[in-house]
């Protein structure tokens, strides 16, 4: 599809046809993989209720170590999560939401005041723009300028998602990190899919075969991908199904890092100092690395350039491999990392059918 006629058909789906959560004909915006920590579910219940019920995310976009950052939401819709995420930076960090559709832009702004009185905030630290995520500089967004990029449900919308990536990086600031949930296809989709009006709407037709995202990534110049988690989407719609056939679908959640590249990136022990909010005593930073506090952990190159680079060097002791320390849980090596989201949900499937499996044959032995 043209580019143009793809900007004004999701423009019609988000600004007109659909009105609502409810009003979705598919679930793929409905996944979160992980529950809810207590930080964010209440940040998420000062969020206005007509606000919340536009809400077509397919992931939760909350990195750790908020507090002050200076944040922009590709696609932001409503506002939902820019709110939440006024929150969490605090007054002295910054949320801009940039979004193409008018009528998901007013909502926003219409609750604005809501918002910062119901943080006690002084100044407002929130500001949303009508425009295209492709080209942020026309929008006035300067390069370098941003702690974080983040989106939900919606790169897989963009007729040039290279254009997005490359947009993001140029506004990070760098040690800088997108940190974005969308939708993926299980390989490259054919055009029945692609070319279809609701499946696009419905963030389907337009997903990404996953492996192009990393190659895109690097090509804009980012850092190795890193993946955080992801979920099987079922599209719960028999028509959109028979359409969709054998193509398979998730919602992952990726984070992206802007490094300047460093020749001497060497694998490295770490020490979670522990104390980010709500990560207190342990930090899932991907699904190949857990950080308990206190404790050793071996990462590789690319996690330890990240952890260094970022604003997370401030929350571990790092040091290069000289000696070897004993390995623990935490630890992953380069030939087990998983990549793939779709790999990724198969191995929680099987350990959820596993676990239900041993229970059913517990003790009782029912089976
Ligand atoms: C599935 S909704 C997600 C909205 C929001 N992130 C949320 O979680 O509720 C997709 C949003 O992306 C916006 N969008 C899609 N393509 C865009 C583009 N190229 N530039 C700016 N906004 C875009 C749509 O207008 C819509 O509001």
């Amino acid at each position: 599809m043209a580019a143009q006629r793809i900007y004004s058909e999701v423009q019609d789906y988000y600004g007109k046809e659909v009105k609502k959560t409810k009003d979705l004909k598919t679930n793929s915006c409905l996944t979160t993989a992980r529950p809810l920590p207590r930080f964010v579910r209440e940040a998420l219940q000062c969020v206005h209720e007509e606000v919340s019920a536009k809400y077509y995310g397919c992931g939760l976009v909350i990195p750790e170590c908020l507090e002050n950052c200076w944040i922009l939401d590709l696609g932001s819709g409503s506002g939902r999560d820019c709110y939440m995420l006024s929150k969490l930076v605090g007054e002295n960090g910054h949320v801009t939401g940039i979004d193409m559709t008018e009528a998901q832009v007013e909502v926003a702004k219409k609750y604005l005041d809501y918002h910062m009185n119901k943080f006690d905030y002084q100044n407002p630290n929130v500001n949303f723009i009508l425009g295209y995520i492709e080209d942020l500089g026309a929008a006035g967004l300067k390069d370098g300028s941003y702690d974080l990029v983040i989106s939900n449900c919606v790169v897989n919308l963009s007729p040039n998602k290279r254009a997005v990536l490359r947009e993001a990086y140029r506004v990070l600031k760098t040690g800088g990190e997108m940190y974005f949930s969308d939708v993926y296809a299980s390989h490259d989709l054919p055009e029945e899919i692609r070319k279809h009006r609701i499946l696009w709407g419905e963030c389907l037709g337009g997903a990404l075969w996953w492996e192009d995202l990393y190659k895109i990534a690097q090509d804009v110049g980012f850092w190795p991908v890193q993946l955080v988690t992801a979920s099987r989407i079922t599209i719960s719609n028999k028509e959109l199904e028979s359409i969709v056939g054998d193509c398979q679908f998730v919602s992952a959640t990726f984070r992206l890092f802007k490094i300047s590249l460093d020749d001497s990136a060497q694998r490295c022990e770490v020490i979670y100092n522990g104390g980010i909010i709500g990560h207190e005593k342990e930090l899932e930073f991907d699904v190949n690395y857990k950080f308990k506090q206190g404790e050793v952990v071996e990462v590789d190159e690319e996690t330890a350039a990240i952890l260094q680079n970022s604003r997370f060097a401030t929350k571990f002791l790092i040091n290069p491999i000289r000696q070897k320390l004993p390995i623990t849980e935490g630890c992953s090596h380069e030939k087990d990392k998983i990549r793939d989201p779709f790999k990724l949900v198969e191995q929680m499937e099987a350990r959820v059918s596993a676990q239900s499996v041993s229970q059913c044959c517990g003790s009782k032995g029912c089976c």
